[in-house]
């Protein structure tokens, strides 16, 4: 198997709680604080339109209300996915993949992207999403994960070029043989359940592994010696800066 190509520590949801969870502003802060690796979640609005969110609802990270596969894109751009983090982020807004895209571009970022479909809508964002990444992703080439073997698979066949990940929340199930039918290189799963050997079944199926997500820094230096693959941290300003960042 070869080495994990990546770097080893990944903003989580752009830039951790450095800045409000996928957003502009988490980029530029993950960039600032020296990552060189972000994840971050993509959802379609209601007009099949990629954009960075989270949770199927508006409520938690944004002033709207409602689900955002029922939402239009211009009721969408209106929202104000700042001040819920904090009241000095007003007025940031929910980005659309193809300006995340920009972004890390611009800022020299390589990017987990994280498929997160709303129920339902599956097959259509593993699509849409591996579309826009197509037209739009240039150098190295982002990995594509996703709890729904669905949209992984929608993924793969619209954009084989890319690699993909399986995230499961722990090593219980049938992730090997998942893994291997999506032709996935990478097994994401919970730091918080990984029990002993887990990693050493991992890497022997030919998968790598990355774990979410890690905010002490001694826990992440114990586990990347113990052979994980990547972290995904909220804690850029603690584990990013000092870590092995790269490969
Ligand atoms: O992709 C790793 C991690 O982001 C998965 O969990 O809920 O934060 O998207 P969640
Ligand atoms: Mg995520």
């Amino acid at each position: 198997m070869k080495p994990w190509p990546y770097p080893h520590v990944i903003a989580h949801r752009c830039g951790g709680m450095a800045a409000p969870e996928n957003t502009l502003a988490g980029l530029r802060a993950a960039a600032r604080t020296g990552c060189r690796a972000v994840e971050f979640d993509v959802m379609l609005s209601a007009d099949g339109t990629p954009f960075l969110i989270h949770d199927e609802t508006l409520e938690r990270t944004t002033d709207g209300h409602g689900f955002v596969a029922q939402t239009g894109d211009a009721w969408l751009r209106a929202l104000d996915a700042g001040i819920r983090h904090d009241p000095a982020f007003a007025g940031e807004r929910l980005p659309r993949l193809e300006e995340a895209i920009a972004a890390c571009r611009k800022l020299g970022l390589w990017a987990n992207v994280e498929i997160k479909p709303a129920a339902g809508h599956e097959a259509h964002t593993g699509e849409v999403v591996a579309r826009v990444l197509a037209r739009h992703w240039r150098g190295e080439p982002p990995l594509l994960s996703s709890f729904s073997g669905t949209a992984i698979e929608a993924a793969g066949s619209r954009a084989p070029q890319f690699p993909r990940a399986l995230l499961v929340e722990d090593l219980a199930g049938d992730w090997r043989a998942s893994a291997l039918r999506l032709g996935c290189r990478a097994i994401h799963t919970d730091a918080a359940r990984l029990r002993p050997g887990g990693i050493e079944a991992v890497h022997a199926a030919g998968l790598w592994l990355a774990v979410y997500t890690v905010n002490d820094a001694q826990q992440a230096r114990r586990l990347l010696d113990g052979g994980v693959d990547a972290l995904f941290t909220d804690r850029i300003d603690a584990i990013c800066v000092g870590a092995a960042t790269g490969p």
